[in-house]
């Protein structure tokens, strides 16, 4: 493997259904965040084993036209793509898995982690995983329709007192639905991103269970997880959100930590990016989706992500970073995405 995690970490490739993924570092799906053209400006930089898609409305797939899509479509640069499905019931879902089956997925992904309320009042999400029979019977499906990886991103459940037993007996239903991987985002449903991730959980779970764990929640970098051995130890891969998003090179520099960024070329390459596959309005609300994250590597990044905000118009929302970046803002040493 070619990346720069120490032996110790046993962060092997990770194999499921004969898919490769090497080095087993993933991007987490993002709303509105992990489109194409954000996944090609990592493209750029590589070092990781797939990009997982934002979470796509099951039901919208069936209406949507591949090429135009710009949640749908992916190019051969990105890589490794894995599909993020929000699945609320089991209707239509083997003509989707067939739909989608045209992109050729390098693995499907199916949501019960996501506690925002909208999600939840549409019983997807982490609502999903709280109806273990539910659950059980559209992982079924998705298992009999699909023959590559397939993988349940999950919660550690509600905050209850009996939340292990309950958590257990989930992940023992995905075991045998034939589930290939679970990524554990170690927060409860009710927990926001404010309260730390309980790494310090993954050694129990993954000794009860047979399927590979894939870590995610405020994995920062390579330096994060060498600093905490003992925590990472037990698990077969790393899936990192707001920190690859906002330094977008984070994979690329996780293998070569002496890799160089042009900031003025990362804009302009994203900006280049989301004019392909938007139109200006909408590329503006990705760009100003984007720049809170992107703002997190300045001292003084509130300025840039007033800037960016206040803006009228797309070709002012690109001018105003350039003309930012022209500045030579003091960049920070360590970010934090904290409040993200
Ligand atoms: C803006 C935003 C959008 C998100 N969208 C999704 C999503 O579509 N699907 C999902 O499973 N999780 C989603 N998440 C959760 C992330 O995938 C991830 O679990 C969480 O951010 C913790 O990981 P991190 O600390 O590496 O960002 C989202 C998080 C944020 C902040």
């Amino acid at each position: 493997m070619e990346n720069d995690v120490p032996d110790s970490l046993q962060l092997k490739s990770l194999v499921l259904r004969g898919t490769r993924f090497d080095p087993p570092l993933f991007l987490a799906p993002m709303a509105n965040l992990t489109h194409s053209a954000l996944r090609r400006l990592l493209a750029d930089f590589g070092g990781y084993g797939a990009l997982f898609t934002e979470m796509l409305s099951a039901k919208m797939i069936l209406h949507e036209n591949f090429t135009h899509s710009p949640w749908l479509k992916r190019r051969p640069h990105e890589g490794k793509v894995v599909y993020q499905l929000l699945v609320t019931d089991a209707d239509k879902l083997p003509e989707i898995i067939a739909h989608l089956s045209g992109l050729q997925p390098d693995g499907l992904d199916l949501n019960c982690a996501c506690s925002a309320p909208t999600i939840m009042q549409q019983h997807g999400g982490a609502a999903l995983f709280e109806e273990p029979s539910r659950m059980a019977g559209i992982v079924r499906i998705m298992r009999r329709c699909y023959a590559g990886p397939l993988t349940v991103k999950i919660r550690l459940g509600r905050q209850r007192d009996d939340w292990r037993s309950r958590l257990m007996e989930r992940i023992h239903i995905l075991e045998s639905e034939g589930v290939d991987a679970l990524i554990l985002h170690p927060r409860f449903l009710e927990e926001k991103l404010r309260r730390l991730a309980r790494h310090d959980l993954y050694g129990e779970i993954a000794a009860c269970t047979r399927l590979p764990l894939i870590a995610n929640g405020d994995i920062s970098g390579a330096e994060y997880v060498r600093m905490r051995p003992a925590q990472f130890d037990s698990v077969s891969g790393l899936m990192m959100g707001r920190h690859a998003i906002a330094q977008p090179w984070l994979f690329g520099q996780w293998r070569n930590p002496s890799l160089s960024v042009d900031l003025g070329e990362v804009v302009r390459r994203f900006c280049g990016y989301l004019a392909d596959d938007f139109n200006p309005d909408k590329a503006m609300r990705r760009l100003k989706i984007w720049t809170p994250y992107f703002a997190c590597n300045f001292v003084y990044g509130h300025t840039l992500f007033k800037a960016v905000q206040g803006a009228p118009d797309w070709e002012r929302a690109v001018t105003r970073i350039l003309e930012f970046l022209d500045t030579g803002p003091e960049r920070r040493t360590s970010i934090s995405v904290d409040g993200l």
